[in-house]
């Protein structure tokens, strides 16, 4: 059988383009070569896309916050023709590859946002993960939020500061929100731009921050639980993970306790839940999916208070996939490995462009 062309594409304009690029090097280490040929698109911090041959070339891989991409002398762009997906170099114009799966290993902005996702859907092309809907539903915890509430899921209770409008003071939100309080930018990721403030000058300090990465913010109660996120993959009928634990060393699951301090957060694989627990919580993120159209992989981070009351935290549409990420690893514990899950996700890809391709266009 022919083997498909999966364009990788990693890197991208967001603030988690180092992340991505630990990423995408497992993705690649991981498919299936019998099955797939990988086409190594780095995207940098313009925009640009660069064709890379091989393999996925990282300096400074030991600090999350340097590492950087090294093969950028291939300027390429994606013939967007419905009928046929070529990968053209600008230097000389050669057609370099014909793509038949696009795989978005982008985490954030321009990547998990739905606009990746737009481009595919423009070009006719399947592409691995969530559509254009799921996508900027779930990078937005704004109206993520909206809709789980709509359905009567608990989230934390929250206030929306947009940056257009005066800004609100501490004192404004405690009668509603307590006094313990976590901002982050609505539309971000890896924990960039988000603060836990519990008194007015740190609150003052921590609005601003966050209103740098977006001109839409969030400010939440704190939840007092474990911190437990559960892997769903598919389509319409989709599979819940095991759940796994995070317990971040500090306050909070901040950038660096994920990426930076390698003792900044345990992560307990499988969480230790009763089986009663474990049911819950896959059935409410399996609920949390579905309602969010979700297609092709998300993980939901939730938190379980002491109560057993599960209160839901995010939903992530194009999760972590570095060796130290929940995501593979959920899935490792219940029984798909990194190969298999990847060899899914690109099935699950091409059901849903099959199916889509099905309907009528007028
Ligand atoms: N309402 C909350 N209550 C308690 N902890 C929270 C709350 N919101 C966020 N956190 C902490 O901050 C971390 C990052 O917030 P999160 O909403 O997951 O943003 P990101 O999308 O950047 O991962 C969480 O993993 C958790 O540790
Ligand atoms: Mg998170």
């Amino acid at each position: 059988m022919k083997k498909l062309k999966i364009a990788i594409l990693f890197g991208g304009r967001s603030t988690e383009h180092e992340i991505s690029l630990l990423s995408a090097q497992n993705v690649v280490n991981a498919l299936d070569r019998e099955k797939y040929d990988p086409v190594l698109i780095g995207i940098d911090r313009s925009g640009q896309w660069h064709y890379n041959e091989n393999s996925i070339q990282l300096l400074n891989i030991q600090d999350a916050k340097a590492i950087s991409m090294t093969q950028l002398d291939n300027p390429v762009v994606f013939s967007q023709n419905a009928n046929d997906h070529h990968l053209i170099s600008l230097s000389n114009k050669e057609n370099l590859a014909s793509i038949d799966v696009i795989f978005p290993v982008l985490h954030g902005t321009f990547g998990e946002d739905g606009s990746i996702q737009g481009l595919a859907k423009l070009a006719n092309i399947p592409c691995v993960g969530c559509d254009i809907l799921s996508s900027s539903i779930g990078m937005d915890k704004d109206i993520m939020k909206r809709l789980l509430r709509d359905s009567n899921i608990s989230v934390a209770k929250w206030h929306t500061q947009r940056a257009s409008n005066p800004l609100i003071k501490f004192d404004q939100l405690t009668p509603v929100l307590g006094n313990k309080l976590f901002i982050k930018p609505a539309n971000l990721g890896s924990s960039v731009g988000v603060s836990f403030a519990d008194n007015a000058k740190d609150f003052d300090k921590a609005l601003k921050h966050a209103l740098e990465f977006d001109s839409k913010v969030i400010i939440e109660e704190k939840i007092k639980g474990r911190e437990i996120e559960c892997a769903i993959l598919g389509n319409r009928n989709p599979k819940a993970s095991l759940p796994g634990e995070v317990v971040p060393k500090d306050e909070f699951y901040s950038f660096d306790n994920k990426y930076i301090d390698e003792s900044g957060a345990q992560l307990i694989i499988p969480a230790e839940l009763s089986k009663d627990q474990i049911q819950r919580i896959q059935s409410l993120c399996l609920q949390t999916y579905e309602l969010l159209e979700c297609k092709g992989m998300a993980r939901v981070d939730i938190f379980l208070e002491d109560s057993g009351h599960i209160v839901i935290n995010e939903i992530n549409t194009i999760p972590g996939f570095t060796n130290i990420s929940m995501y593979p690893k959920l899935w490792e514990i219940s029984g798909i490995n990194q190969t298999e899950l990847i060899s899914n996700l690109i099935d699950l890809a091409i059901a849903d462009y099959e199916n889509q391709n099905k309907l009528r266009l007028c």
